[in-house]
């Protein structure tokens, strides 16, 4: 059986070692195995190496890393999504298939394209394939600091949203027109996201626990016409798994509450969004700041935070 290097995990508690572990083999026709060129260190990533994340079957040994820029024997360049969770992409070689993969363009950036295609694909996907944005629609990031949500604003702009055009005189540097801090002060942060936000079309959380149950109450109470839509779409549970929703919500507002992820967006319909996002990575309509790493450090490098605004790669 031939052997790799890879990041493998033993056990939940512990980070990856990086150690031999045997070359996966296809198992289907559209399968083939390609030489890892890059990893994003991505908080799901994170997650499924911890056992924690909602696809999550527990088998261990296994391989993080739930996608990745790869070369096929032919030099042909692909980012792809890894199959299963147990044998991932951090590792020198991976399996890809024809399903889950693209070929990139020559003018690809690899290590970007390995930063940035999990988080921006978040709010891309849920904006074009759960609540397709209308152009000048208003977009409420939730969580806008990390690189999903700072992308969100980015990804929302080039999607079409908008305010009326004075106020986009005012953009931010990343589009945002508004940023409200949230702050420990809960009723403050309440009144200030009402006052900027309340009139919202679609918002785009990536907290939910205490902050969404405290913002959803305080939107919809200051929104001037209930009766008017707003799409909440779930994406990330930074600050919390569950929270409280007061029946009332969906009963006095036309209040709209569903997810985007793996499960509620089909691996067919991801795959669709794929080309046209590296369209917009290369193009750097999305930008990102990719931070190379050898994979061989994973041990060390798995415990230490990012820098704001950076997304580890690593590279075998
Ligand atoms: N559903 C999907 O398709 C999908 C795809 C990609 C990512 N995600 C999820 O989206 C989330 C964000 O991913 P990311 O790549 O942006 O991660 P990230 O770069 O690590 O950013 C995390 C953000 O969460 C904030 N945060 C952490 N704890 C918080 C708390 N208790 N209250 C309020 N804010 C808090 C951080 O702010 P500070 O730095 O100020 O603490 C930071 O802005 C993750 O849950 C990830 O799993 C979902």
């Amino acid at each position: 059986m031939a052997r790799m290097n890879a990041a493998v995990v033993t056990s939940f508690a512990e980070p990856p070692h990086y150690q031999p572990f045997e070359v996966p083999q296809p198992n289907a026709a559209d399968e083939f195995i390609v030489d890892v060129l890059a990893v994003g260190l991505h908080p799901r990533v994170r997650s499924g190496a911890a056992g924690a994340h909602y696809t999550s079957s527990g088998t261990l040994p296994m391989i993080p890393g739930v996608d990745a820029v790869g070369q096929r024997p032919d030099g042909t360049r692909v980012y792809f999504v890894a199959a299963d969770d147990v044998i991932g992409t951090m590792a020198d070689k991976a399996l890809a298939s024809a399903r889950r993969s693209i070929v990139l363009p020559d003018d690809a950036d690899v290590a970007k394209v390995a930063a940035a295609m999990n988080p921006a694909m978040s709010s891309w996907v849920a904006l074009r394939r759960r609540v397709p944005i209308q152009p000048g629609q208003s977009v409420l990031v939730l969580g806008a600091t990390g690189n999903a949500g700072t992308m969100a604003v980015q990804v929302a702009r080039r999607l079409g949203a908008g305010r009326d055009p004075g106020r986009l005189a005012a953009l931010t540097s990343a589009g945002a027109d508004e940023v409200v801090q949230l702050t420990g002060d809960d009723d403050a942060t309440a009144r200030a996201l009402a006052a900027a936000a309340a009139e919202s079309d679609i918002v785009l959380d990536y907290l939910w626990g205490m902050p969404a149950q405290q913002a959803i109450p305080a939107l919809l109470t200051a929104r001037s016409d209930r009766s008017r839509e707003m799409n909440w779409i779930q994406i990330g549970s930074v600050a919390g798994p569950a929270m409280e929703l007061p029946s009332v919500a969906l009963r006095s507002a036309n209040f709209r509450l569903q997810g985007s992820g793996q499960g509620s967006v089909s691996p067919r319909a991801y795959l669709a969004e794929l080309p046209s996002l590296v369209a917009e990575i290369t193009a750097g309509t999305i930008a990102v700041t990719a931070t190379t790493m050898p994979l061989a450090d994973v041990e060390q490098i798995w415990p230490q935070p990012e820098a704001p605004g950076e997304r580890t790669v690593l590279v075998p």
